[in-house]
């Protein structure tokens, strides 16, 4: 069983779903979480769980579109631990199935601050404190299906899980594999978290995209949270660059 004792482990969006399950996976395994999430309800609820059961954890509300927000996540995190190893750009939410000609610039901004451009700014945050370190880091994105196909989610959720899977890639070609900070992602397919609950009126044309891809079988936040707690540990050390897809089998 992967260890991660004494690393120091954001994981954003850990307040519900896979967020919230790879949380109290790291906590499990000896890690330091910082738990960062918008809705602080849930992240009290999170952080009284892994207290409960021994676990380090700081809580820091967090809204990663908003960039002094990621600052100030970086900054409590160092104050209080002292390092960062571990980055889990989880947070992410999903737009309703809208086709390229029914995109507004609010949901374009909106989606793309979520998904993409915040775990953007999070990485280059991350980074300036990793690099720092002699044992560097390690960063983990949660992407999607519909990061590596065209419909598994309307427009901007393809277009923004793409970029992240590209932002996964790319810190590995250049800090993996020239420095100390390894980078994969993760493309689940579907998973029982509360993530629909961010699908109002679906597109129509986008809702049938969608739908031509057939109903996913439904995996467990845990089951991803398995996967993470493996990509952070040192029994990953020469995956970089890689996403991985767990889908149960979805997209085979
Ligand atoms: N559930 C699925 O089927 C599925 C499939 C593929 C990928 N994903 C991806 O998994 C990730 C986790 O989603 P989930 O399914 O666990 O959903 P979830 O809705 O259960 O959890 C997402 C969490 O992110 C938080 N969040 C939303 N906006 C935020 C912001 N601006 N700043 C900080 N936190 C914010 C929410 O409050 C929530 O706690 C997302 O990036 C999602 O795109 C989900």
């Amino acid at each position: 069983m992967t260890k991660l004792t004494d690393k120091v482990a954001i994981v954003t969006g850990a307040g519900s779903g896979m967020g919230k399950a790879i949380a109290i996976a790291y906590a499990n395994a000896g890690a330091k979480v910082v738990l960062a999430d918008v809705n602080e309800q849930t992240l009290a609820e999170v952080e009284q769980e892994i207290t409960g059961n021994g676990g380090q954890v700081l809580s820091c509300v967090t809204d990663i579109s908003k960039e002094k927000d990621i600052d100030n996540l970086i900054k409590a995190t160092t104050d209080k631990f002292g390092s960062l190893n571990i980055l889990v750009n989880n947070a992410g939410i999903m737009d309703s199935f809208q086709v390229v000609g029914n995109v507004s610039n609010e949901q374009w901004n909106k989606v793309m601050a979520i998904d993409l451009e915040g775990p953007f700014k999070t990485a280059r945050a991350a980074i300036k404190v990793m690099e720092k370190q002699d044992n560097g880091g390690v960063i983990i994105n949660n992407a999607s299906v519909g990061g590596l196909f065209g419909g598994r989610g309307g427009a901007v959720y393809t277009i923004a899980k793409h970029g992240l899977v590209g932002l996964t890639k790319n810190i590995a070609a250049t800090y993996g594999r020239f420095g100390k900070i390894r980078a994969n992602a993760i493309a689940p397919g579907g998973v029982k978290t509360n993530i629909s609950s961010t699908i109002k009126q679906p597109d129509p044309l986008g809702g049938q995209a969608v739908q031509a891809a057939g109903q996913p079988p439904l995996g467990e936040p845990e089951q991803i949270a398995a996967l993470a707690l493996f990509l952070a540990g040192d029994e990953a050390s020469f995956l970089n660059g890689d996403i991985v897809k767990a889908d149960g089998g979805w997209t085979v």
